[in-house]
């Protein structure tokens, strides 16, 4: 607390991102980061953009990057947004879409951060809650709101809602701006993308954090309707003209063109991801079905809590959310092979 604290300062709760450990030899399972590293064509790249061009700012539209993703998606280059991550970008869809009369619409449990922004931006929301498999049920959220948001797949459940229910929501709720965080989308999902063309009214944001490797360059981007983007890009041009620095843009393109080695990354995640379901299952857990490069398990006869501090002990570390509804619940991130079985063996001594 501070006399020089502006009064919102006062009240806001901020986000807890996942611990990044100073200490090395972690199994880290824990922020839904890839065991594999970017492209080699990306850090290429990078190596390439290394020179005394960095003393010039970036391009403040990061031009090649959005129409690289345009070509990828088939749509115009104004219909793409890129951010400094989807969380920036995210941030941006709060300020200048969702401040209406009536509430922002959420699940009860979701991507956290989401509340945090609300307060930030001071926006109104009603959470929705999840059935008792704890999958999002679109036909519960009412048409009296000021947007809807929610991540396909859902986080932290894994849960994957189909394209046609997200499409017969867009039929009925044409009024306000709906967002479909499709952060871990390439692990199994079916991008929304293709609908943008026919609702005006809808957004996807994705990220090259995750299928894509690159959480640590920071990239998130946004497609929909030019009339969206053009208020994220009014968002961002009053707040930080180069959210993007140029190696980040280079990069980007890459990951974007290599399109051979981010298959081959999503398709062996997606394998890890299988057969370790089918291993935490042989264990007793429960595991909920998954789209996306983590697991939402839970033991009926083990505190989450307990695993959690066991499997710190032993040099693993998952993500426990002490929040109602789940936190009898781990959230594992899909390692390497040689990982996840360190994880099985740990829990193996655990259960
Ligand atoms: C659902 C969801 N959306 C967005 C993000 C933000 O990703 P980034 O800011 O790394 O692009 C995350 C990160 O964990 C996430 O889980």
């Amino acid at each position: 607390m501070s006399q020089f604290w502006s009064p919102i300062v006062h009240d806001l709760v901020p986000y807890v991102p996942g611990e990044q450990p100073k200490v090395r030899n972690l199994v880290k399972l824990n922020t839904n980061e890839n065991p594999y590293g970017p492209s080699p064509k990306v850090l290429e790249a990078i190596r390439l953009g290394v020179s005394d061009q960095l003393r010039l700012y970036p391009d403040p539209n990061a031009t090649e990057l959005k129409q690289t993703i345009a070509d990828y998606y088939d749509v115009h280059e104004d219909q793409v947004f890129v951010g400094n991550g989807s969380d920036e970008v995210l941030a941006h869809v709060f300020h200048a879409l969702f401040q209406h009369d009536a509430p922002l619409l959420f699940p009860d449990i979701t991507y956290s951060f989401y509340p945090v922004y609300c307060q930030l931006y001071k926006i109104d929301y009603q959470t929705i809650p999840l059935n008792e498999d704890l999958e999002i049920c679109l036909q519960d959220y009412p048409v009296n709101n000021a947007g809807i948001i929610f991540p396909n797949p859902n986080a932290p459940t894994g849960c994957l809602l189909p394209l046609a229910e997200i499409e017969q929501l867009l039929q009925r709720n044409t009024k306000s701006v709906v967002v479909v965080d499709e952060a871990y989308v390439d692990f199994g999902g079916e991008t929304a993308i293709s609908l943008v063309n026919k609702y005006p009214n809808l957004l996807v944001t994705q990220t090259l954090s995750k299928s894509r490797s690159l959480a640590s360059l920071r990239i998130g981007l946004a497609v929909g309707h030019k009339d969206l983007i053009e208020a994220l890009v009014r968002v961002k041009d009053s707040f930080n003209s180069y959210p993007l620095d140029s190696l980040a843009i280079k990069a980007g393109v890459e990951a974007f063109k290599d399109d051979a080695y981010f298959e081959q990354t999503c398709q062996k995640v997606i394998q890890s991801r299988e057969w370790t379901i089918t291993a935490l299952k042989e264990l007793g857990f429960k595991v909920l079905p998954s789209s996306a490069n983590f697991i939402f398990a839970q033991h009926p006869e083990h505190e989450a809590s307990v695993l959690a501090a066991g499997l710190r002990e032993q040099g693993v570390i998952v993500r426990h959310f002490k929040h109602a509804r789940i936190e009898q619940f781990l959230r594992i991130t899909i390692g390497t092979d040689e990982e996840n079985q360190q994880l099985l063996a740990v829990l193996d001594s655990l259960v």
